[in-house]
């Protein structure tokens, strides 16, 4: 087992307004999974990726992480098992406009105790998985969609997470792109790497292990 939740809960307040987001989600994630989560539009998917990713503290509920208690860690442990065990890929990239794409995949490391040159390898590595080895130098302005969403991957993937989490890697590509990406995350998943993935594309759930159906805030068991 890599990670188990249950009956997590979290609301938001916003102008008066109570809003019950999750509402008692249970979840286990073994190693080796990739799991698909699918839903409507604000069923609570993409709050129940922060809480995974350890971005947003829900309210109650139990949250274990390779055997750590994910919800009494302090900022400076949470930092470290982000930095080390945890890769994001989110719908908006979130690249750095005024870095290339080799700064871009680095950034993990300045928060990563491994070596400089390792780094350098690492990140290297993961630039030619995801086949952007001849766009090292270029911005992300100077990029297309799929490219960027590559470069987002190789940064999730440089650091060798124990985790990959996805919130719709797909979402603003065009078919063939969306395929390129979800190929690779069946072969990252080949070798080893843990994939959960957010998607209301049952297409792209296609391709992975497992699908999840959440609802109103809660997951839906089979
Ligand atoms: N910080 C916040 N403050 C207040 N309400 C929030 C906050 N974050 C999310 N919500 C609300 O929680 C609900 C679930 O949001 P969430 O982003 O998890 O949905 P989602 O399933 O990812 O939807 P989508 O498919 O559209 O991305 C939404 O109704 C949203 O308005
Ligand atoms: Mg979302």
């Amino acid at each position: 087992m890599l990670l188990q939740v249950s009956d997590i809960r979290k609301r938001y307040v916003l102008g008066g307004e109570d809003i019950e987001v999750l509402r008692g989600v249970d979840l286990t994630v073994t190693s080796g999974d990739f799991l698909s989560i699918m839903g409507t539009s604000g069923s609570g998917k993409s709050t129940l990726l922060h809480v995974l990713g350890g971005l947003t503290l829900p309210d109650s509920g139990t949250y274990l992480f390779s055997d750590r208690n994910m919800l009494a860690l302090t900022d400076n442990e949470l930092s470290w098992i982000r930095a080390h065990w945890l890769g994001f890929v989110f719908q908006t990239f979130d690249l750095l406009p005024e870095l290339d794409v080799l700064g871009n995949v680095s950034l993990p490391f300045l928060y990563n105790r491994t070596d400089r040159s390792d780094a350098q390898r690492k990140v290297n590595e993961a630039i030619e998985r995801v086949g952007l080895g001849h766009r090292k130098k270029h911005r992300p302005a100077e990029l297309s969609g799929g490219e960027m969403q590559r470069v987002a991957i190789a940064r999730a993937l440089a650091i060798s997470p124990k985790l990959i989490l996805a919130d719709e890697p797909t979402g603003n590509l065009d078919t063939r792109s969306s395929l390129a990406i979800l190929e690779l995350f069946q072969e990252l998943n080949e070798r080893g790497a843990t994939i959960v993935m957010v998607t209301h594309d049952s297409q792209v759930a296609a391709v992975s292990k497992k699908i999840i159906k959440m609802q109103d805030g809660v997951l839906l068991t089979d």
